[in-house]
């Protein structure tokens, strides 16, 4: 089992040495590599079980050590970056030749951000060093939003887990690119796509559900439970499945009548999306964990992160 602790200077070491660590982010917890090292990049697809048609998110401490490993070329990603770094927005770039292929997937843009985690921010400065990093899970379960989720599932392929306690987003970053000249969204995620449009004007959304590795990233069965996840309309789904144990997911005030074969939990009783968004991997977790046979959830508002909740709830059923 992996060590887990504050410890930065440790952390620093181990990924100089080419040894993963899991680093805590605003948005997941991270599973982290030298970027600039293939060997140790390898290593984060062999914990992960990940296939490397799906590229990895480089992490660094600020737009100068950006243009380090990618160029801005658009003005409006430019402004996107300037308003939200640190932060749960990863941009789409142009990459530089110091960034290996296998990062990037071959792909000729890299995925970059800036995370807005105190303990991760002093560690990337300390060490110097891009940080390639996917969500700190096995590929295709739930993302980890505290410590304790990425040392049961991934501590004994881990040298470290940085604990920087629970993370306060709970969903991963929203990515964003240029396709056609027009910004797009490829990942709904922690920054809500009316904050983008503020900044660039009307962005399109490019969320492929396909398997095509040009696609990456937007593969259709993600973010899963080991149960099955039904997400859709909760009368009809509590009616097909009343003889089973249901764990049901709900938002806001709940109108489900009680029912000794259901047991409820609530992403947000004031009905607060950021607050549905913060806690929504670790109730499917509790879900996935609960005594009960199947688990049902239902669309969340569709505006803010609500449009991110559903799209991890849907695929996640898919
Ligand atoms: O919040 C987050 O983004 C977290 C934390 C740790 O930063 N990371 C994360 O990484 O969610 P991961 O590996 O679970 O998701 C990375 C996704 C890929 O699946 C792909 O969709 C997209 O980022 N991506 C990465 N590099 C790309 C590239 N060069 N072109 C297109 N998409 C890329
Ligand atoms: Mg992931």
């Amino acid at each position: 089992m992996s060590e887990t602790g504050k410890d930065i200077e440790l952390a620093s070491q181990l990924l100089s040495q080419g040894r993963l660590v899991a680093i805590p982010t605003e948005t997941v917890y991270g599973l982290a590599a030298n970027a600039l090292d293939e060997k140790a990049v390898l290593s984060i697809f062999e914990a992960k079980k990940r296939p490397f048609f799906d590229p990895l998110i480089v992490h660094v401490h600020s737009t100068q050590a950006v243009t380090r490993y990618a160029t801005f070329t658009d003005e409006r990603l430019q402004k996107l970056a300037a308003q939200f770094w640190p932060g749960p927005l990863t941009i789409l770039l142009p990459k530089k030749n110091i960034i290996p292929a296998i990062v990037t997937s071959g792909l000729d843009h890299v995925a970059i951000r800036i995370p807005r985690h105190p303990l991760t921010l002093k560690l990337l400065e300390k060490i110097d060093l891009p940080l390639a990093a996917p969500s700190a899970n096995p590929f295709g379960y739930v993302s980890p939003t505290r410590p304790e989720h990425v040392a049961r599932q991934l501590g004994n392929k881990i040298d470290y887990i940085l604990d920087g306690g629970d993370c306060t987003v709970g969903i991963e970053s929203t990515i964003v690119g240029i396709e056609n000249n027009r910004v797009c969204i490829f990942r709904l995620g922690g920054l809500a796509p009316e904050a983008i449009e503020k900044i660039t004007g009307r962005v399109e959304l490019k969320l492929s559900v396909s398997s095509d590795p040009r696609a990456p990233g937007q593969l259709q069965q993600h973010y899963a439970t080991r149960k099955s996840l039904y997400f859709g309309n909760l009368d009809e789904l509590i009616k097909k499945h009343h003889d089973k144990k249901i764990a049901l997911i709900v938002f806001g005030e709940n109108t489900v009548p009680s029912a000794t074969n259901i047991q409820i939990y609530n992403l947000s009783e004031k009905g607060d999306l950021n607050e549905a968004a913060l806690n929504l991997f670790s109730i499917m977790r509790q879900a996935d964990e609960s005594d009960s046979d199947v688990v049902i959830a239902t669309h969340v508002p569709d505006e803010g992160l609500g449009k991110a909740i559903n799209d991890r709830l849907g695929r996640a059923s898919a």
